[in-house]
């Protein structure tokens, strides 16, 4: 929704975590089970299922196939199997998204089929390597075209049948040892797989759990095709790789202690736990009873100080799609931590070496990538601005970061998050994680100086469209108003905080109350109108630290459907990350007649040469005042209202807002 398309976190430093939680199912295992179920004879009933991006691609190129599936509702998806030789030629290209997983399994299960097909996705998986797959299926006698890279679209041709082969992968990946797998399915004689360090074996294990039991012989799996599956009741265990931005999270912010349940513990997927524990990680693990050959247990984390450590070779692929998130961990550890061994993390989603690297040093970490690895010197994150690149476990894994950095981060090119998890942001704001999510609701940010006719615009302006409103202006008055009736004095900070972090204030949009302002239930619209209250109102907002606390209570305003917030640091402090920023200005001399005329009609006499003088000496002060000076945003619109009308001024902004969001 935002202007660019781009999907931005903004993470306010600080905090820890705490509570119960279970991510989302398990994306490996949600993608198997909908490719199994379907060449399975019988209806299979699936729960756990995660509905991210991804595992739907791979349930909408199936129905595409002919399978009927319903759901998923709640994680629920029941699959009419229609058997190996069931599937149908698809009437369109197979359109994978952004996931790897999906076009490579899909390879191998397509390539033994009756019928043509051809697979796409979106510009990062049309950039991955296929050839790790395509090579070893035309070995099996498939015929698959990709481009002259060796990428995607894969063009798949049916074929008189497919043989068995011995294949020793030269990466070691789960993904190509299952294509070969689904592939040797449809093979006559033996397909022998050899991985040369273990890797997520899923595929093998639903596979036996649906009748076809696939042996793994130091390293050599095996299949013997043609073979008939038989549908199943599949429970999917939460994801693993979603748990690793919350065990890292807890274990740097301290205080923190987080509980996730039912996460899945397949001993092909836990380098990560492996290699936290090694780097002084607190983290429990209960196991589940064993169901449906996938190990499960509740994990419970807790803050504590991490150590760098050489991560060690065997567990690269235990934790391959974790390294963001351990990078993370390695930041904020003592010393340095050094991995090697890794030049896949180059061709997943993004580049997750440079990538990572750069939002690393971004953020004031020092950090040495290497072609098939990186060295990490523990340090402290600043705050910063981060590309997560369209890679969803980095922009998860930068969000991690904000719970010990010393600013906001801010971290675009967070769109695809909803790949592997939906819900991340609600989830880890509820742990405690201080992040929003700019692309759920827009912001609309109107900043300028006084009498420029702001808040006149704000209130029309987000009665237009619906949206909530701030008067950030009116958030200053109101702490004044208590410090008048509390009788605080201007030197006791330690107070004025506390009265800004707690006052209970209230602005409805709707009702008869519409535009007053509360302050602990109470009508005080009139009462923060009065000069001596805006005269205070000033004095407080010259204190930083009244500043800092009343930054927190104005962003809280942010909420679905939309905000508009009109003051003076709203696009520079506030909402940095807002989705329109508005700078409203006129002369000085129009902006002081306007005044004029505002008081001549709630009849106070006043000198127009006099209000002149004052306005002028307010806006030099407002500008050059150091903390949060008045000056326009670096993306803000700046509009003139010297010489319109203020319906003119609301159309003009209005037109701008409705064609960005
Ligand atoms: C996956 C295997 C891994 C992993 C990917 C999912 C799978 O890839 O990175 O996210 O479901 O088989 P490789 O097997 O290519 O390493």
């Amino acid at each position: 929704m935002s202007v660019s398309g781009n999907r931005r976190f903004t993470i306010q430093p600080g905090g820890a975590l705490s509570g119960t939680l279970r991510v989302p199912g398990d994306k490996s295992i949600s993608h198997r089970a909908v490719m199994l179920g379907a060449i399975a004879d019988g209806v299979t009933e699936v729960s756990g299922f995660l509905e991210g991006d991804d595992a739907l691609a791979t349930l909408a190129a199936m129905r595409q196939l002919g399978v009927r599936i319903e759901g998923p509702v709640d994680g629920f998806l029941r699959i009419w199997g229609l058997g190996l030789g069931g599937l149908q030629a698809p009437a369109a290209p197979l359109d994978l998204g952004n996931s790897g997983t999906s076009m490579r399994l899909f390879a191998g299960l397509l390539a033994g089929q009756a019928f043509s097909s051809e697979l796409h996705g979106d510009a990062s998986l049309m950039r991955r390597p296929m050839r790790r797959v395509t090579d070893p299926l035309r070995a099996m006698g498939a015929e698959i075209q990709t481009t002259g890279d060796g990428t995607a679209p894969l063009h798949i041709s049916p074929v008189g049948g497919l043989a068995g082969i011995e294949y020793v992968m030269p990466v070691a990946s789960a993904q190509v040892k299952s294509a070969l797998l689904l592939a040797g399915l449809y093979a006559t004689g033996t397909t022998r797989i050899f991985e040369p360090a273990v890797t997520r074996d899923h595929t093998e294990r639903m596979l036996t759990a649906l009748g076809c039991p696939v042996e793994n012989n130091n390293g050599w799996v095996e299949i013997s095709g043609p073979a008939t599956l038989k549908a199943a009741a599949l429970k999917i265990p939460a994801d693993i790789s979603s748990a690793a931005f919350f065990l890292v999270g807890a274990s740097i912010a301290s205080g923190s202690e987080l509980v996730l349940k039912d996460v899945g513990l397949n001993p092909s997927r836990i380098g990560v736990i492996e290699i936290l524990q090694r780097m002084g990680a607190d983290i429990q693990i209960e196991p589940n009873p064993m169901s449906d050959g996938e190990p499960t247990g509740q994990l419970t984390v807790r803050s504590a100080p991490l150590r760098g450590i050489e991560i060690p070779l065997e567990l690269v692929p235990l934790a391959i799609d974790e390294f963001p998130a351990i990078f993370i961990a390695a930041a904020c550890a003592q010393g340095e931590t050094v991995l090697r061994g890794a030049e896949e993390l180059r061709v997943k989603e993004s580049d997750r070496i440079a990538v990572m690297a750069d939002g690393l040093s971004a953020l004031g970490i020092d950090v040495e990538p290497h072609p098939d690895g990186i060295r990490i010197t523990g340090g402290a994150f600043s705050g910063g601005q981060v590309n997560a690149q369209g890679d969803h476990r980095i922009a998860m894994s930068f969000a991690m970061a904000g719970l010990v950095a010393s600013g906001p981060i801010y971290i675009d090119g967070c769109s695809e998050v909803h790949t592997s998890f939906p819900g991340f942001v609600e989830l880890a704001r509820a742990a405690g994680l201080r992040i929003t999510d700019n692309d759920a609701f827009p912001i609309v940010t109107i900043d300028g100086p006084g009498g420029a006719g702001k808040g006149t615009v704000a209130k029309a302006l987000a009665a237009a469209l619906g949206w909530h409103f701030l008067d950030s202006g009116a958030i200053y008055r109101l702490l004044a108003h208590r410090v008048q009736t509390t009788g605080v004095t201007l030197d006791q900070t330690e107070v004025l905080v506390e009265l800004a972090t707690q006052m209970d204030i209230e602005f409805p949009t709707q009702g008869q109350f519409a535009g007053c302002a509360f302050l602990a239930g109470e009508d005080v619209t009139d009462a923060i109108r009065h000069e001596s209250c805006g005269q205070l109102a000033s004095e407080l907002a010259a204190q930083p630290a009244v500043r800092a606390a009343l930054l927190k209570r104005q962003q809280d305003f942010a909420r679905p459907p939309g905000l508009v917030a009109d003051g003076r640091d709203m696009g520079t402090v506030v909402f940095v990350d807002a989705t329109v920023k508005f700078f409203l200005t006129a002369s000085v001399e129009e902006r002081a007649r306007r005044r004029h005329k505002q008081l001549m009609q709630k009849g106070i006499s006043a000198n127009l040469a006099d209000l002149l003088e004052e306005m002028k000496l307010r806006d030099a002060r407002d500008r050059e005042r150091t903390v949060a000076p008045l000056v326009p945003a670096e993306n803000a619109i700046t509009v003139d209202s010297t010489d319109l009308s203020v319906d003119a001024v609301i159309a003009k902004v209005l037109d701008m807002v409705r064609s960005r969001v």
